[in-house]
């Protein structure tokens, strides 16, 4: 199985991301609180869309989009809006996650998408509050009525979404990954299935809940499920990796965020462990892995064969 990318898969890949942003971000527009100068919270909505709209490649919804068209085939655009609108959610969670880890309590980082950090436009109170309502929002959105008509599959949207971001989810995973840095030498986390377990806390929880709500929209089968969990899971993991990769080896106008971060403030990560290029190799075996979950599905399941050989293959 080859991981490598044709021009002609990246064009096509690059054309359903596309697709997928031109959705997602129509939605956020729509769902985003709009500052009103008459309104003194509204530089908060400010640093919200600042963020938001800073770019990004919408990944997560890209896993979203793709696995409700795997699993619902050809939709009426009221029920396509339906997991437009977890896109969205999900997106304003992911975002509300890169905003809390660059405060200077955590990553300090003063670049994100290309673009100053909230904390470095605005200031540090105004970027806390920004990331704690994109988290607030993503789950008004998710039990709101028109999210799905039934309560069930909006009590487990937010289940979904809480559980992934929870303490035994991103933030137990921040949580290590934060106290791994301030370990002394010799006692650091060196250990890959230390390690692995860190990551897929930090980022793969996330990657999972979100094949996790298309199958709950679609009333997956329990063998589908499965499938698709294993899929984002290697996913997830794989994606983690080549950040940690790309954190050594990409450029800050590829990345739109610094690089060199990790190894300044001592953090465990697989490029430390591995070495850059023992960490692409496992990073593409995770991938290989994933695409084996998909071998029962036909070509509908393309878009995601495609973001698999992406992860491993993308300079940011
Ligand atoms: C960055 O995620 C944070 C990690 C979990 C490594 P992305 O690389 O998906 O960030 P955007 O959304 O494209 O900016
Ligand atoms: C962050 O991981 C994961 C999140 C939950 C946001 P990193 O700290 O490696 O992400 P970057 O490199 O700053 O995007
Ligand atoms: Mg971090
Ligand atoms: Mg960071
Ligand atoms: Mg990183």
């Amino acid at each position: 199985m080859t991981l490598a990318m044709t021009p002609v898969e990246e064009s096509q890949l690059f054309d359903f991301l596309k697709e997928c942003s031109e959705k997602v971000e129509d939605m956020l527009e729509s769902l985003l609180p709009q500052p009103d100068d008459e309104l003194e919270e509204s530089r908060l909505f400010e640093a919200m869309r600042y963020s938001v709209f800073a770019g990004g490649k919408r990944l997560r919804p890209f896993l979203i989009l793709s696995t409700n068209q795997l699993l619902g085939g050809e939709q009426t655009p009221a029920i396509e809006e339906r997991a437009v609108r977890v896109a969205a959610a999900i997106e304003m969670l992911h975002t509300f996650s890169l905003i809390h880890d660059d405060l200077p309590c955590m990553d300090n980082d003063n670049l994100r998408r290309g673009k100053p950090t909230c904390h470095v436009q605005f200031d540090e109170f105004t970027a806390v509050l920004a990331g704690d309502a994109l988290l607030s929002s993503c789950f008004e959105v998710l039990a709101d009525f028109q999210t799905h008509p039934d309560a069930s599959i909006r009590a487990e949207l937010v289940r979904i979404a809480a559980a992934s971001t929870g303490p035994l989810g991103m933030m137990g995973g921040q949580m290590i990954d934060m106290l791994a840095e301030q370990r002394e030498e010799g006692e650091r986390v060196v250990e890959q299935g230390e390690l692995a377990r860190l990551q897929r806390k930090k980022t793969g929880a996330l990657f999972q809940a979100c094949c996790e709500c298309a199958a709950l929209l679609n009333h997956a089968d329990k063998m589908v499920q499965l499938h698709l969990q294993s899929y984002a899971r290697n996913v997830g993991l794989a994606f983690q990796m080549i950040d940690d990769v790309l954190d050594v080896t990409g450029t800050k106008e590829q990345l739109g965020k610094t690089p060199g971060k990790d190894a300044i403030a001592n953090k465990a990560t697989f490029a430390t462990l591995l070495g850059v290029d023992g960490a692409r190799r496992q990073a593409e075996a995770l991938c290989e892995q994933a695409q084996e979950q998909l071998a029962h599905f036909g070509p509908e399941a393309q878009p995601l064969r495609l973001l698999a050989r992406y992860i491993v293959n993308r300079s940011y």
